[in-house]
């Protein structure tokens, strides 16, 4: 089971030592506007349990503690389970480590089962069937994507698409398969709906705001993977961000996609 996700987290590079630290450091935690939406399309005030497949360090899992009763965070991936757990104080989050189509948690009993920047790295309909075996009647399968880049300025946009235009590239001048491109995200509602386990499918966006500087869009760009093949682009991009934003901090806009499933 999941040979396809552990052959994916294999070459991930997701494994490697101090990149859970990274991702942690530098990845967003999904905006206050996107848990509203989420929490509004459940249709409750406060979710008694939020599902959090694909947690990897727990960003999205413990930025709903304060707004439920409880919720668990998913992942099969050992080193990000380790940062996730480290990262979190609050007494209502606790992580379990499992892929997305076996979740061993108890039938009907979720609101919310939430995918951050995972669901493309999953095979689709086995964790669609997982989520509609988990949440209760009238609970809600979300999967949120953030574009990237995140918008912060023309200039450091312009370079960061460039490096991961030449990241795109090379992987495939040099045969690496894509990391998680085998299920696009553009695809997700279809998936959705082609499940047959939803009464109502639709996509929403929402956007939120966070503050960055120069080293945080270099950041973003490490998290991303974007270093190993293209030193020339990742310098560039951090050239380009000092020069921009000096030594300021500045908005960056998340624009999320929000593919929802309605049981
Ligand atoms: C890009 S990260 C997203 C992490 C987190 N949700 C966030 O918003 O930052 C994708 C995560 O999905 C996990 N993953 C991959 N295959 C999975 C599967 N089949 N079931 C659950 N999680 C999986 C990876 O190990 C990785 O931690």
């Amino acid at each position: 089971m999941s040979t396809f996700s552990q052959e994916l987290i294999g070459r991930s590079g997701y494994l490697n030592e101090g990149f859970a630290d990274v991702y942690d450091r530098y990845r967003p935690s999904p905006p206050s506007e996107v848990l509203d939406v989420l929490t509004v399309v459940a249709g409750v005030e406060r979710p008694a349990l939020v599902v959090d497949l694909g947690c990897g360090t727990g960003l999205a899992t413990r930025a709903w503690a304060e707004r439920v009763d409880e919720v668990i965070g998913v992942e099969p991936n050992p080193r990000m389970l380790e940062r996730a757990r480290a990262a979190t104080e609050q007494s209502n989050v606790r992580y379990v480590e499992a892929f997305g189509a076996e979740t061993r948690l108890p039938d009907g009993r979720a609101d919310l089962v939430t995918s951050f920047q995972s669901f493309h790295w999953m095979e689709p309909q086995p964790v669609l069937a997982e989520a509609a075996r988990i949440l209760r009647d009238g609970g809600v399968f979300a999967a949120c994507d953030y574009d990237v880049p995140p918008f912060v300025e023309p200039e450091v946009d312009a370079a960061f698409s460039a490096l991961l235009k030449a990241r795109r590239e090379a992987r495939k001048r040099l045969g690496i398969p894509a990391g998680a491109a085998s299920w696009p995200k553009e695809r997700h509602l279809d998936e959705i709906r082609a499940s047959g386990r939803f009464r109502f499918t639709r996509e929403l966006v929402a956007h939120g705001w966070r503050e960055t500087d120069a080293g945080g869009v270099a950041g973003l760009a490490e998290s991303i993977g974007a270093l190993r093949h293209h030193p020339p682009e990742q310098l560039r991009l951090r050239e380009t961000a000092d020069r921009v934003l000096g030594d300021r901090t500045w908005p960056q806009l998340l624009c999320y996609r929000i593919r929802i499933g309605i049981k």
